[in-house]
């Protein structure tokens, strides 16, 4: 059963109780309503995919309270002091690179050295991730493939049941997601259209560059920031999917008790569970690769993982991972 939470004090006391206990709480801001996890712990980010039903891992946003304790986690280019001086809290999403020192799982940011940040501008929101004390990693409450709920009602339509709670905090008054601006390359770039016009960010900040798909970008390149991807969108080893058997010069990504003969070993699951799975694997294939390049290995060889709930999802990115690269 989904609780659905009154937004007064002691509603947004017991969302921030559910998050900080690993469980998922969907929270309205001024875009729409965000379908919240604590963004440090990569279960818990793993449970969110699972709940939206996500075919592919996206990345996240994370919400903070204030500027000052988002920019502990993201390096601040040049802009980004200006633009959140003159946008938050506000529906403006600003990606960054991560700092080293950020806690975020790599899972919220589907593997990415860079992170998406916000500070929403609604009082409950700003209460609620004062409250929960930890990043909040949250896309829109909806189920894959539908639109963005902008009111507590749409957000139990399609996810009643599958989330601990519902802090109802009305209406969404701006309606639309907020505006998604990638600051990491030479200039910055739209990635989505939202709650800000481009044409107020251009009266701060000047020109920006428009109409770029994150997987667009990602095919071109200018999502590069410094370190950016490279062992995780394009592992420097090459990666062989649906290993049976595995030697020596591999290193093994197992999924269940490991194949026989495997050296160097990153366990997804011992236990088989896609979830749990999920919340691992970037971790594991940067930690693989970084460790078999040391070694000398020649590659990673990933073992099946079923194509039920988040192994979709696991296995569109190892799919990425093992494809030929572009450059
Ligand atoms: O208004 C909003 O932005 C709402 C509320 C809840 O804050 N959130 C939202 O999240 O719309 P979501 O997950 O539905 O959309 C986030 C967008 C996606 O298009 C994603 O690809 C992009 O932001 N994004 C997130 N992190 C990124 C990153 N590191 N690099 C590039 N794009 C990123
Ligand atoms: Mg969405």
């Amino acid at each position: 059963m989904t609780e659905i939470l009154v937004a007064d004090a002691a509603g947004i006391a017991r969302a921030a109780e559910l998050l900080r206990a690993g469980s998922l709480v969907a929270f309205g801001t001024e875009t729409v309503y965000g379908l919240g996890a604590d963004a440090t712990s990569a279960t818990a980010v793993a449970a969110v995919f699972a709940a939206k039903g996500r075919p592919h891992f996206n990345p996240l946003i994370a919400h903070y309270p204030s500027a000052e304790a988002a920019f502990a986690h993201v390096e601040p280019a040049a802009l980004a002091r200006a633009l959140a001086a003159a946008f938050w809290p506000g529906a403006l999403t600003m990606v960054l690179p991560r700092r080293i020192t950020c806690p975020v799982a790599l899972l919220a940011g589907a593997g990415l050295d860079t992170l998406a940040v916000r500070v929403p501008a609604h009082e409950t929101a700003l209460a609620f991730l004062r409250a929960a004390g930890t990043p909040v990693a949250a896309p829109s409450a909806n189920r894959s493939g539908q639109v963005s709920p902008t009111s507590a009602a749409h957000v139990r339509d399609g996810l009643d049941g599958r989330i601990a709670a519902i802090l109802d905090s009305g209406p969404c008054a701006v309606g639309v997601e907020s505006t998604v601006l990638n600051l990491t390359g030479a200039r910055p770039f739209l990635l989505r259209p939202g709650g800000v016009s481009v044409e107020a960010i251009e009266a701060v900040i000047g020109p920006v560059q428009r109409g770029v798909t994150l997987d667009a970008a990602l095919r071109s390149g200018t999502l590069r920031s410094p370190g950016l991807m490279v062992s995780h969108y394009a592992p420097a080893l090459p990666v062989r999917l649906g290993a049976v058997s595995v030697d020596a010069t591999e290193a093994l990504l197992a999924f269940g008790p490991p194949l026989e003969g495997a050296g160097t070993v990153f366990q997804l699951s011992l236990a088989e569970d896609v979830t749990e799975a999920a919340s691992r694997l970037f971790e594991g294939v940067r930690l693989l690769d970084t460790i078999g390049a040391r070694l000398g290995l020649r590659g990673i060889a990933a073992m099946p993982v079923p194509e039920h709930g988040l192994g979709l999802a696991i296995n569109d990115r190892l799919h990425r991972a093992a494809a030929p690269r572009h450059s």
